[in-house]
């Protein structure tokens, strides 16, 4: 049982009021002189809570020192993008541009599922840029690789709106839908500050949840539990769905996570082996995709362990256009939201991922072996063995990385665990077994490649409640959400990705400095623009700063969702600033640079998406604004006009 720590409707607390300057420590001191409960989360905060004071790597000595240089955007809430003057934004591609010379072109409203099938696909999430020729720093070529992780229906379909989908979806439409996710690899160039499609690219590869078998491996593969009619050895599954934000690994494949699986499933089995697992993933059987009335396996009364075989990590090869990609259960299952590598100070590679639901956990991986940039076909299986831990916060700045290994602790099967494949399966309720520390819907979690720290990103909680507030997650309810910083320990001055014990402050607490109700916290002031809420997907340029995309304004706050840049260091640590805002109705994801910095891609999802825009009517006709043609999820280019880095 957690304790109360700050109560947003304990007003005789004061209000935080940005022009005293509190921080959450002073207020959390306060309280003090009536609860007791609270001195390790003073120390909690006095460790790097908006100070800068956790302990750095040997490497921060090539820490940010520059203000990111740009002229700071308004809050806007209109039918298109805004970016910091001297920037220009160009849109890169569209759902249903054709990846191949002689594809289709797209026909809104008409399309068809062979026709997905070779045109970039829906909801666009993660981008990585992976440059050509492969393991070199190219910023003008390389292979843009995208996630695609959901369908809005009524911005798809003509006459259709959420309160008639059930009755308009068709097969047809259904498979439309299964087409238009998974992952999108196109050949990209540049020619001056603009960028191309290379559209007779061999590398230039859809893969779906129609059409692309995938390869399970690690402790579930061949299990009992992931075994099915059409694949009674539990190796190979049909595709993967909902892919939202992923990773790179070091030896230059993609990772795409599986989040929100158990929107797929329909119908009730009567089989009870799996009941408590689906109670505890949310495979209600209601769904939302209506893909079970028409393949059996999307059904839980035909197939009852087909949901078993999502929520992984899929690993994606792009530079071999016929690979086929690879499932790691090694990383557990769960709604996973990225999948961040960290190479540790001795070659063993960290995975980091968020689960993204209100009061889940924070996981990593460790690989058993060692990277080595020499040995290629050796680094192929580094994400079969290792190590899956999961997140606990405590209350003196400290945090532990608890080992999920079966025959460990309560991992046994005494609790229903019979092996490490039982654990993967069940991540989450193996974590809940080892105390874990519930989150506010962590999302992304990214590593600062200058300090090797880790930024894990909370977008929001309102469901939290004061009896359950923890040391990292200081709000019932969290409106804004909030990002924490991991300072891992160093080994000759590089940081320890492996260790079990880390430190632990607040890089910021998001919302409106002087709303009393947000009690957001910064380091110090901020603009009336500069302010955010939400906090979603996070990069980092390659001066060390943080760009921060936001999913949820407009609902919250009623601005467009947009991109914020911050110092990661120094007197500006913190302290976030606007740079670029979306079309209404869409969320902002996947922000990544090229390696020297110079363009800054962003996925614009699901445009328009707000109440009563249909596809008939939509609220913003972004980015083509042309009559009949819907909102289309893009990739846009952010590039500055002189040609220089980001926020130089
Ligand atoms: Fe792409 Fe966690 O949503
Ligand atoms: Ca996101
Ligand atoms: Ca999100």
């Amino acid at each position: 049982m957690t304790r109360p720590i700050l109560d947003l409707d304990d007003r005789d607390d004061g209000h935080v009021n940005p022009s005293r300057e509190p921080t959450i420590a002073d207020l959390i001191e306060a309280r003090m002189n009536r609860r007791t409960v609270l001195k390790g989360v003073v120390a909690a905060g006095m460790c790097g809570l908006f100070g800068g004071t956790l302990p750095t790597p040997g490497a921060t000595t090539r820490s940010a020192r520059s203000v990111p240089g740009f002229t700071e955007i308004g809050r806007s809430l209109d039918e298109t993008t805004h970016v910091a003057p001297g920037y220009d934004v160009q849109v890169l591609i569209r759902w249903g541009d054709p990846i191949h010379t002689s594809g289709p072109p797209f026909r809104p409203g008409q399309q068809t599922a062979a026709e997905q099938e070779v045109q970039f696909g829906m909801d666009n999430d993660f981008i990585a840029f992976m440059p050509l020729p492969h393991a070199s720093r190219t910023s003008d070529r390389g292979l843009l690789c995208v996630n695609h992780e959901r369908n809005t229906a009524h911005l798809s379909w003509p006459k259709m709106s959420p309160g008639n989908y059930a009755s308009r979806m068709t097969r047809e439409r259904c498979e439309v839908e299964m087409a238009s996710q998974g992952h999108t690899v196109i050949e990209i160039a540049r020619a001056g500050n603009a960028w191309h499609l290379v559209a007779d690219s061999r590398y230039n590869r859809r893969i779906t949840c129609r059409s692309t078998a995938i390869r399970i491996s690690g402790p579930a593969a061949g299990h009992e539990r992931l075994k099915t009619r059409v694949d009674p050895a539990g190796m190979r599954v049909m595709g993967t769905l909902n892919n939202c934000a992923g990773g790179v690994t070091p030896w230059g494949t993609v990772l795409t996570a599986e989040e929100n699986f158990h929107l797929y499933f329909i119908g009730k089995s009567k089989q009870e082996r799996e009941a408590a697992a689906w109670k505890r993933y949310g495979i209600d059987g209601r769904g939302i995709y209506l893909w079970g009335r028409y393949f059996e396996r999307f059904n839980l009364d035909r197939e009852p362990n087909e949901p078993n075989r999502f929520g992984w990590i899929v690993e994606i090869d792009p530079y071999d256009p016929q690979s086929t990609p690879v499932k790691r259960t090694a990383l557990g299952r769960c709604k996973h939201e990225c999948a961040t590598t960290a190479v540790s100070h001795d070659g063993r590679v960290a995975v980091y991922s968020g689960d993204d639901e209100r009061m889940e956990y924070v996981y990593k991986f460790v690989t058993r072996g060692q990277y080595d940039p020499s040995r290629p076909a050796a680094n192929r299986e580094l994400l079969d063995e290792g190590t899956l831990y999961v997140a606990k916060f405590e209350e003196n700045g400290k945090m532990r990385w608890l080992p999920l290994v079966f025959g460990e602790g309560p991992l046994t099967a005494a609790n229903g665990f019979r092996s490490q494949a039982d654990v993967a399966i069940e991540a989450r309720r193996a974590a809940d077994l080892l105390g874990a520390t519930p989150m506010d819907r962590p999302e992304d979690v990214e590593a600062n490649p200058l300090t090797g720290h880790i930024y894990v990103v909370m977008t929001y909680n309102d469901g939290r409640k004061a009896d359950q507030l923890n040391v990292a997650n200081p709000r019932a309810p969290n409106y804004c959400g909030h990002i924490i910083e991991i300072a891992p320990p160093t080994v000759d001055g590089k940081p320890d990705h492996t260790a079990t014990e880390c430190t632990w402050g607040f890089f910021l607490l998001g919302g409106d400095p002087v709303n009393p109700k947000h009690h957001a916290r910064y380091r110090a002031s901020v603009t009336p623009n500069g302010w955010l809420c939400r906090p979603d997907n996070v990069a980092f340029d390659p001066k060390g700063r943080i760009w921060i995309a936001t999913d949820g304004q407009d609902d919250s706050v009623g601005f467009a969702d947009s991109v914020y840049a911050a110092e990661t260091s120094g007197e500006r640590r913190g302290i976030t600033r606007c740079f670029f805002s979306a079309p209404r109705g869409a969320e902002i994801c996947g922000p990544a640079f090229t390696p020297d910095g110079t363009t800054l891609f962003l996925a614009i999802q699901h445009p328009g998406d707000e109440k009563g825009s249909t596809f008939d009517q939509p609220s913003t006709r972004w980015p083509d604004f042309k009559d009949g043609m819907p909102p289309r999820p893009s990739v846009i280019a952010i590039t500055k006009a002189d040609g220089g880095e980001i926020g130089s």
